[in-house]
């Protein structure tokens, strides 16, 4: 499957995708385009090192829609067919969502529907709760709020600061987007409504 990755920073989840598509554990795929809509995202270095095509296509005072337009362009021309966001700090508009159905990924530093947007792992402390962890779900034009496809459960430690349950919780990221890409390539996913199952 061709696999489209779409960032704004450091790309640690877009690496580990790349990583399980080379070695194989992501079966019969190819990172064909790493896209960040920030010129100088780290990630973009990181993609260029492993011999991926990467494109920066930033905003430019355009309105959402026709900076999408042009993205969704650059991934049709490459018959890009599984859309990933690791790290992509901008909503998609109804128009991009529309043209990828069930085929954009996202994945979130929280259990899903709680801590929504921006520091998720702060959020989480701030309100004291117990366990956190992440999320991989569908992308809809909402925030945070498309299908979800699979979470695990991360302990928040009585001594944790955002930076120590932010490493963990990407520790578990790298794990569940690269296991959760795996299902969908395989075919392994059924979408009923908003539940998904994983064989
Ligand atoms: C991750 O925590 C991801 O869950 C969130 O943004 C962060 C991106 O990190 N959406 P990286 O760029 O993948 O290292």
């Amino acid at each position: 499957m061709k696999i489209g990755i779409l960032i704004s920073g450091r790309g640690s989840n877009m690496s580990a995708i790349v990583e399980a598509v080379q070695s194989g554990f992501i079966p019969d795929s190819d990172v064909t385009v790493v896209v960040s809509d920030k010129t100088r995202a780290k990630g973009l270095i990181k993609a260029k090192e492993c011999g991926i095509e990467t494109l920066s296509i930033t905003r430019n005072r355009r309105t959402r829609e026709e900076h999408d337009a042009e993205i969704v362009a650059e991934l049709k021309k490459r018959d890009v067919e599984l859309i990933c966001l690791a790290g992509y700090m901008r909503l998609l508009s109804k128009e991009f969502v529309q043209t990828f159905p069930n085929r954009i990924l996202n994945i979130h530093p929280s259990l899903l529907p709680s801590f929504k947007g921006l520091e998720a792992q702060r959020q989480a402390i701030d309100y004291g709760v117990k366990v956190s962890g992440c999320t991989v779900h569908f992308v809809d034009e909402n925030l945070d709020h498309g299908a979800i496809i699979a979470q695990r459960i991360v302990e928040v430690k009585d001594n944790d600061a955002v930076e120590t349950l932010s490493a963990r919780i990407l520790q578990h990221e790298h794990a569940l987007y690269v296991e959760s890409i795996k299902r969908i390539v395989e075919g392994k996913i059924k979408i009923v409504g908003r539940r998904v199952f994983c064989e």
